[in-house]
């Protein structure tokens, strides 16, 4: 393995762009490969074992590529598959998922009393964030609440008007929300509603956004082993394996920039 390796980064989707994204802005020496299972598009409705078979051949996919780590970018991955590719990949690479770094985060936030998590079916019924935090932080209430239509709403470009706002106060006018002092977003999509959620608690909601703080743990990962590369060499690539113009033109909400997507037929090479 060598510095120069690229970051391996994988999700249901295009959705896991956001984390892309904000690996690729803290470190703009690294090269990137991203893998979204479009083909398989929405986890958030999947069964476990579904995800963790599809989560274990993206893995494999992205050490054939030579990546020096692996970030499940997907939340509903992160929950449902992330034990079983840690032991698929055993002791190749790193493996990271977007929960654990926001578990800790919250954990250690004095001024968080009651949390509330948003996030897929999957996720939520997962209850992971809720055992995480219970061991780091006993004293912590949370609530979780699946917010099955909002990834969907996002992709579909609604986002910032009326629609959203209207879907948004509804699902967030949940009674156990109303004395929450912080708010987990526990999908790669809801970055983009951020502002909305906040707007919806008046600002007085700590939002945490898993996208800077996971990007940061990537960071933190490859400078405790001596893989943060020094000068980018190739650019990064971003593969689906299913493409169609509609994932193209939406890549543009979650990376904020242009990119071109690749088909790559993994599920057909076998
Ligand atoms: N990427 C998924 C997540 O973060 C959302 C979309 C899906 O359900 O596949 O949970």
């Amino acid at each position: 393995m060598s510095r120069e390796d690229p970051i391996g980064i994988f999700d249901s989707g295009i959705g896991g762009l956001t984390v892309a994204n904000a690996v690729s802005k803290q470190l703009p020496n690294e090269e990137i490969i991203y893998f979204g299972d479009t083909a398989h598009l929405p986890y958030g409705d999947k069964s476990s074992e579904a995800i963790q078979h599809y989560s274990s051949h993206i893995a494999d996919f992205l050490l054939g590529k030579k990546c020096k780590l692996i970030l499940i970018a997907c939340n509903t991955a992160s929950a449902a598959a992330f034990t079983t590719v840690k032991a698929h990949v055993g002791g190749k690479v790193p493996l990271l998922n977007v929960i654990d770094p926001v578990v800790s985060a919250v954990a250690t936030d004095d001024s968080i009393k009651k949390i509330g998590i948003i996030g897929t079916k999957g996720t939520i019924k997962s209850a992971v964030y809720e055992h995480k935090l219970k061991i780091l932080r006993p004293d912590l209430e949370s609530v979780s609440l699946a917010t099955a239509l909002l990834a969907s709403m996002i992709e579909a470009g609604f986002y910032n008007n009326s629609v959203s706002q209207a879907v948004i106060n509804s699902y967030l006018a949940y009674p156990d929300f109303s004395d929450i002092d912080g708010m987990i977003l526990a999908c790669t999509h809801y970055p983009l509603i951020e502002t909305e959620i906040s707007s919806f608690f008046n600002d007085r909601v700590k939002i945490f956004d898993s996208t800077y703080i996971v990007a940061t743990e990537v960071k933190k990962k490859l400078a405790a082993l001596n893989l943060l590369s020094e000068a980018r060499s190739n650019t990064h690539h971003f593969y689906v394996s299913d493409y169609t113009e509609s994932f193209e033109l939406t890549t543009k909400l979650f990376f904020q920039e242009k990119i071109h997507l690749e088909h790559c037929g993994i599920w057909e090479e076998g």
